[in-house]
């Protein structure tokens, strides 16, 4: 079926940026100096055991200030936006006594750890949180890397307010570096008096939301410290509702080690970083440059569809050199443990990822042919190993994410890599590769969360 063009194509999409609150601007305008990158708050372990990690974690309401906006009224775990950083080792337990102090219900979705679905946060296998109300989450990581986590109701509006938080899971045979940093990659759109609008414009129920405030670790154009010549790893996530980052620092290549599933066997080298929405990369950098030196971190343009492109390269964010001489004789990792690589089995479930107009004349997004919840389950055995494949026959592109499983695409040019969220670009397909081994209803989506709230989501029940 080819999906009908809606007459907002034809008006272009400009990607209109607020006066003076894209990245630097703002800045420059409301603060002199840019502010400090902020380090994602731990939370106490109230476990004695080294191998449970257990806290509190409570979702209330915050205020917080936004370039170029009066104070908005935000949604947090623990009072932050971002939220906490849960760290922890491979194997440990991680309980979560989690309490919704929120005006609305909640839950939370563990983005990519490998959960029993009675964990997975989703209306598929637990009762909403209500407010006033508490859930015990309890899991085991049975994986390092760094994973997120964000609400699964009203997703849209409530990872926009506020809502998530990070989880670094170190495994054995981590690289060993100088210096480490977690940066959550995130956007906002703020009005002039601090609200979020309520209602989306064409283009951003078309296209996902994206902001007229970009954000590091909560913050616009942070100070990124940095040491010239060490090895620094930076653990990074997106946790926009719909913008695509599309990283480069200045003068400098990312060399990758992982991605959402760990680290890779093959690392690689490249300029620019494309990162849609819920996914994460793992890479490692030699700064060089005089002490004391700046590098910019960029977004480039880059078109995720419709035309869609941003007009120039923004600043994200500045590296600042220490004052120190450059440390010599690091070099960059360059191999991990393959990880295991799962059979080509050829692919026998469809998901065709589309959009149509509904009765009332609005944009639906449509998995084989259907919005959420007229989108039939998928099957699967437990223990079976399958292949999705699937097919963007729309105009953009749209992150494609599996609750539950990593999963392997096939045919893949580069290094073998376990991901759970991946970018099928417009007019792409893809043979998508899991192996379904742990029971339960789970969910697959577009992670641009306008899209999944909108209906391009799907059950997949594993028995
Ligand atoms: Cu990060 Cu179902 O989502
Ligand atoms: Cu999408």
């Amino acid at each position: 079926m080819k999906p009908r063009h809606l007459a907002l194509t034809a008006l272009g999409f400009a990607f209109p940026l607020v006066a003076g609150c894209s990245g630097n601007g703002a800045d420059a305008t409301e603060t002199p100096a840019p502010p400090a990158l902020p380090a994602l708050p731990g939370l106490p372990d109230e476990s004695a055991d080294p191998g449970v990690l257990e806290v509190s974690m409570r979702a209330k309401t915050s205020t917080k200030k936004y370039p170029g906006a009066k104070p908005s009224e935000v949604w947090t775990y623990e009072g932050s936006v971002p939220g906490p950083l849960l760290e922890a080792k491979a194997g440990d337990q991680l309980v979560v006594h989690f309490q919704n102090d929120l005006p609305e219900a909640t839950t939370i979705h563990w983005h990519g750890v490998r959960v029993p679905a009675t964990m997975d946060g989703t209306h598929l296998m637990q009762a909403p949180v209500e407010p006033g109300q508490g859930f015990e989450y309890s899991f085991a990581l049975k994986d390092a890397g760094l994973f997120w986590f964000h609400p699964h109701m009203r997703s849209d509006v409530q990872v926009e307010k506020g809502l998530y938080g990070a989880i670094l899971v170190r495994g054995a045979g981590e690289p060993s570096v100088d210096h480490e940093t977690v940066l959550a990659l995130d956007d906002v759109r703020v009005n002039a008096d601090g609200t979020f609008p309520e209602l989306l414009d064409d283009e951003s129920k078309m296209m996902g939301r994206e902001g007229n405030v970009l954000l590091v670790n909560g913050v616009s154009g942070p100070e990124i410290p940095m040491q010239s010549g060490a090895l620094e790893r930076l653990r990074l996530v997106n946790v926009a509702n719909g913008r695509f980052f599309n990283l480069r620092l200045e003068g400098h290549t990312f060399h990758v080690i992982g991605t959402d599933g760990g680290l890779i066997g093959q690392p690689w080298d490249t300029e620019t970083l494309l990162m849609a929405p819920g996914e994460r990369y793992d890479v490692v950098l030699i700064p060089n440059g005089e002490p004391g030196a700046t590098l910019t971190l960029w977004n480039d343009p880059y078109s995720r569809g419709h035309g869609a492109v941003a007009a120039a390269p923004e600043a994200l964010a500045t590296v600042r050199l220490g004052a120190d001489a450059a440390l010599p004789g690091r070099t960059l990792p360059s191999a991990f443990p393959e990880v295991e690589k799962l059979p080509a089995v050829a692919a026998d479930i469809p998901v065709l990822l589309g959009e149509k107009l509904d009765a009332k004349g609005e944009v639906v997004f449509t998995i084989n042919g259907q919005a959420y919840p007229d989108v039939p389950p998928v099957l699967a055995a437990n223990g079976s190993i399958r292949t999705m494949g699937v097919k963007n026959e729309s105009d953009m592109d749209h992150p494609f994410h599996l609750h539950g499983f990593f999963f392997q695409r096939q045919g893949d040019t580069g290094t073998l890599k376990n991901k759970d969220t991946i970018i099928v670009k417009a007019h792409e397909s893809m043979d998508l590769t899991a192996r379904f081994d742990e029971p339960g209803k789970w969910m697959y989506h577009c992670h641009i969360l306008e899209h999944a709230e909108g209906g391009m989501l799907g059950e997949l029940d594993v028995q």
